[in-house]
């Protein structure tokens, strides 16, 4: 069965932020090459996912074909796995996609085959247009199941990512429907881009029902993207650290400075993310614009995260007993690579939008 498809949240790259409609078989592979060349995808960066605007036209025969952008998909999933790395692709339940393009309404068994038959490894399924169709959770509910039976019939080892930003409590039943991962919101791109990463605070997802090939989806990076400072990023990737959320970079890797680069590629941090026990981290406490999470991790330490969300510096204190934490060992910072002193408290200056990630050893 591919029910255990994404046993760390899926990491990677994805074209819609940066590229929209005007993506083409050129530009990923040059992402695909720039993940090998900087390191991106030893660190952990798999999936090259090709979102909306690839999509062509239906043959007599109902099979679904690329448009001019794209002459020769196989080709270009083959050029992306033989760099080691893996293949998203997308469309929708509706009769059209987002922005216009054709759907897989009616079409999901033919689909299917289509993406495996080229050698897809992940599908991001996006309800656009089938809102037209469907109004109800149970018919949402069973063209995501439709879809997901459909890819396991089409037996390769896809992983399936629903795109409903977040209607319906979705991370209660998206796994039931086959899904490995999904959306808790809309699209973070659009509109202000610190106000999309501070509402993702409050947009968790269900974290009680997240876990191993069900994770609660924060949406693409804006990481590399103008519109957010260096501290911002930080708080950025921090949070979706925090949250088990899918990694998935939406910037241009041709162009991305060093700075963004040493960012995206913090092991200590990437691990917190990634760790197997598959805890989503949650806030344990909140004084005004200030919070602390947790994240319990596979080896018995925790990650705890301080956040400032206001829009002033303000010092932060943790104090270890009140995170469950009496007398850590050694308390590591994540993003300096540092350790810091023990004792029962830990308190610091932490400048406005920013974050602390620490991981604590009891
Ligand atoms: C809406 C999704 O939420 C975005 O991530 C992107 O896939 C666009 N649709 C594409 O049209």
């Amino acid at each position: 069965s591919f029910k255990n498809l994404a046993p760390t949240p899926p990491m990677g790259w994805n074209s819609w932020n940066v590229f929209r409609e005007t993506v083409d078989d050129k530009a990923v592979r040059a992402m695909a090459d720039r993940l090998v060349s900087t390191g991106l995808r030893d660190a952990g960066y798999r999936y090259v996912t090709i979102d909306d605007g690839w999509q062509g036209k239906r043959d007599a025969a109902g099979v679904l074909h690329p448009n001019a952008k794209f002459p020769d998909m196989k080709g270009l999933v083959d050029y992306i796995h033989a760099r080691g790395l893996k293949v998203g692709i997308y469309s929708s339940p509706g009769p059209v996609t987002c922005t216009g393009y054709i759907g897989s309404h009616g079409h999901e068994k033919q689909d299917a085959k289509t993406f495996a038959a080229w050698g897809v490894d992940l599908l991001k399924y996006d309800w656009c247009s089938a809102s037209n169709i469907y109004g109800t959770k149970i018919e949402m509910q069973a063209q995501y199941q439709k879809m997901g039976d459909a890819l396991a019939e089409a037996g390769r080892a896809i992983v399936y990512s629903l795109c409903q930003y977040g209607l319906y409590d979705v991370g209660s039943w998206g796994n039931r429907v086959g899904g490995h991962l999904w959306r808790t919101s809309g699209d973070s791109i659009e509109g202000d881009l610190w106000y999309a990463v501070d509402l993702r605070f409050d947009y968790d997802g269900n974290a009680a029902h997240a876990g191993p090939s069900a994770w609660n989806d924060a949406d693409m990076m804006l990481i590399g993207i103008d519109g957010l400072t260096p501290e911002e990023y930080r708080t950025h990737y921090t949070l979706w650290t925090m949250a088990a959320s899918p990694i998935i970079l939406g910037n241009d890797l041709r162009t991305m400075t060093p700075a963004i680069k040493a960012l995206v590629a913090n092991r200590e941090v990437i691990a917190v993310d990634q760790d197997p026990l598959g805890v989503q981290g949650r806030r344990v406490s909140q004084t005004g614009k200030t919070e602390i999470w947790t994240k319990r991790l596979a080896d018995g330490s925790t990650a705890v995260a301080l956040f400032n969300r206001g829009d002033a510096a303000a010092t932060m204190t943790v104090r270890w007993q009140d995170v469950g934490l009496p007398q850590p060992k050694r308390v590591r910072d994540l993003w300096r690579g540092a350790d810091l002193p023990t004792g029962a408290a830990y308190s610091t200056d932490i400048p406005r939008h920013g974050a602390i990630l620490l991981r604590a050893y009891r």
